[in-house]
């Protein structure tokens, strides 16, 4: 079967995991206070990619067979991933009516309801952690690295330079603290925590880091390519708007041609460190491919 094939299917099936652990932790729609619920419900099952939580789910198969254990932490992340994309598109960030297909939580919930939803996730997703059925240190550990990575000295200072360089002519050097705090760092820890979890040897916890690195990178070269270049059906989300809104972007600081050129050879670097872990690594191989490769 074509590999692209088979990855998407391990991937739906990765989702729906997932999907059924966020279901029963978060509270029910008709649950009180019913707005705050209802809107948080709304934006996690938009129907997000679960892109982080695959990668987790990814690097803890790399050691063991079963996901169960691991499954909380990846789902975690998402609220984590799901928070930061509620709060990016409020209009004093990106100002974006459109996310995951719909309309975006504020626009439908107003943006008081929005910034608690995005808050709720975020808090609780330190929660979910707590309850996971790993030692207490490591579940410590786990917390301490999500709050650094996603807090002041991790994603909220990328998204900081990214609404303070709005407008402004940037150097390459800001482009990438931008682009590796607000994306890469995610990204890269959730495959971080899979093989923690898994107990990797610290050598190829530093490949496994490695390739997070660059495949983080690309993922928001990709990001920026596809907001010039994509389709709002198959993105569900508005296009065009980086250029409007004169953010800094790879093509903005590269040109497009460049930028591509930048993304394949990441993704070859990536492709050619993970490798060096042997067969077992095929799927995330496939998966740096798809990343680059992908329209959605
Ligand atoms: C969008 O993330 C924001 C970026 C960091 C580029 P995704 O492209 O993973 O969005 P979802 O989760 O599939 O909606
Ligand atoms: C996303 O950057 C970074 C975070 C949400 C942390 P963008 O602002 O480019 O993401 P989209 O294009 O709105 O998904
Ligand atoms: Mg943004
Ligand atoms: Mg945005
Ligand atoms: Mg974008």
């Amino acid at each position: 079967m074509d590999p692209n094939v088979l990855l998407k299917k391990d991937m739906k099936e990765k989702q729906e995991l997932v999907n059924i652990i966020l279901d029963r932790y978060l509270p029910r729609k008709d649950e009180y206070p019913k707005e705050l619920h209802k809107a948080l419900r709304y934006s996690i099952f938009a129907g997000g990619k679960r892109l982080r939580p695959y990668l987790t789910i990814l690097a803890y198969q790399l050691y063991k067979d079963k996901a169960e254990v691991i499954t909380p932490i990846a789902a975690a992340i998402e609220m984590v991933h799901t928070y930061t994309l509620i709060h990016d598109d409020l209009p004093d960030l990106d100002d974006d009516d459109y996310r995951r297909g719909k309309k975006s939580c504020h626009t439908v919930f107003g943006e008081g309801i929005a910034l608690l939803a995005g808050d709720s996730l975020l808090i609780n997703s330190f929660e979910l952690i707590s309850y996971a059925e790993l030692s207490d240190s490591l579940k410590v550990q786990f917390v301490r690295e999500l709050a650094h990575e996603s807090g002041i000295k991790g994603l909220i200072s990328g998204q900081m330079l990214d609404i303070e360089s709005e407008g402004k002519k940037i150097d390459k050097k800001t482009l990438n603290y931008i682009h590796s705090n607000k994306t890469a760092r995610l990204i890269n820890i959730s495959l971080r925590f899979g093989a923690l979890a898994a107990k990797a040897p610290a050598k190829e916890l530093k490949v496994i880091e490695d390739y997070g690195t660059k495949l983080g990178m690309v993922y928001q070269i990709v990001d920026d390519l596809l907001d010039i270049e994509g389709s709002q059906a198959n993105m569900g989300k508005s296009i065009g708007k980086d250029e409007i809104q004169g953010k800094a972007t790879f093509p903005s600081v590269y040109g497009i041609e460049t930028s591509r050129e930048m993304a394949i050879d990441l993704t070859e670097q990536a492709k050619q460190r993970i490798a060096t872990l042997g067969d077992r690594s095929i799927k995330l191989r496939i998966l740096a491919d798809y990343m680059l490769n992908r329209k959605s």
